[in-house]
């Protein structure tokens, strides 16, 4: 399976920074209900794992075109050692820079600091009507020093998500902190 495949892969490179199944599982979900010809988009790759789980919800559909970008070359890399469907495109990119020209999604997960402490504007205006976001790690996770000094921006994204006009929004309590948002239509 593509998942474990990812899980061996970051345990090799020693990544530490993949999404949980839990949260894999719930982009299953939703990429499992992308229209037909849709198209999804995740803000940092890593080596593939949330990648893996957005592939494992289409199961073999060939009609949603997947765009995810990795700002890192040498991880992109281990991700591009997966055989991806031929619908599978890894940008080696700044999402910020990324963003404004990969066109509209059915559904985003914003994994990475750009496209979500940075400029969460254009991760938003790059949700199709009735597209869905998806962000995790919004809960506070004491002891780790690199989201601790984040905490500032990660409050800040989760005000943002809650009362910005263009999205209905849900807060789940769940695996890191997740939310969960509609781009109105
Ligand atoms: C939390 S990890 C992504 C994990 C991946 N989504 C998964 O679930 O397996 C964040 C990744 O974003 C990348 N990144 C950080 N800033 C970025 C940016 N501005 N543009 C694109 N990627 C970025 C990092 O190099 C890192 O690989």
């Amino acid at each position: 399976m593509t998942v474990d495949r990812a899980r061996a892969r970051a345990a090799a490179a020693g990544f530490d920074l993949s999404c949980d199944d839990e949260v894999g599982a719930l982009m299953a979900a939703l990429a499992a209900g992308v229209p037909r010809g849709g198209r999804i988009l995740e803000l940092g790759t890593g080596v593939g794992v949330g990648l893996a789980w957005i592939v494992a919800g289409l199961e073999g559909r060939s009609d949603v075109e997947v765009h995810s970008v990795e700002v890192d070359p040498r991880t992109a890399a281990v991700a591009a050692t997966e055989d991806w469907p031929s619908s599978v495109t890894v940008h080696v990119a700044d999402a910020v820079e990324a963003l404004p020209r990969l066109g509209s999604f059915d559904l985003i997960f914003a994994d990475a600091q750009g496209g979500k402490t940075e400029r969460l504007d254009l991760t938003i205006s790059a949700l199709a009507p009735g597209g869905h976001l998806l962000v995790d790690d919004m809960a506070p996770k004491p002891g780790n020093a690199l989201h601790e000094s984040l905490w500032p921006q990660i409050e800040h994204v989760r005000e943002r998500l809650l009362t910005d006009p263009r999205l209905r929004s849900a807060e789940l309590a769940f695996a890191s902190g997740v939310i969960l948002a509609t781009k109105r239509r």
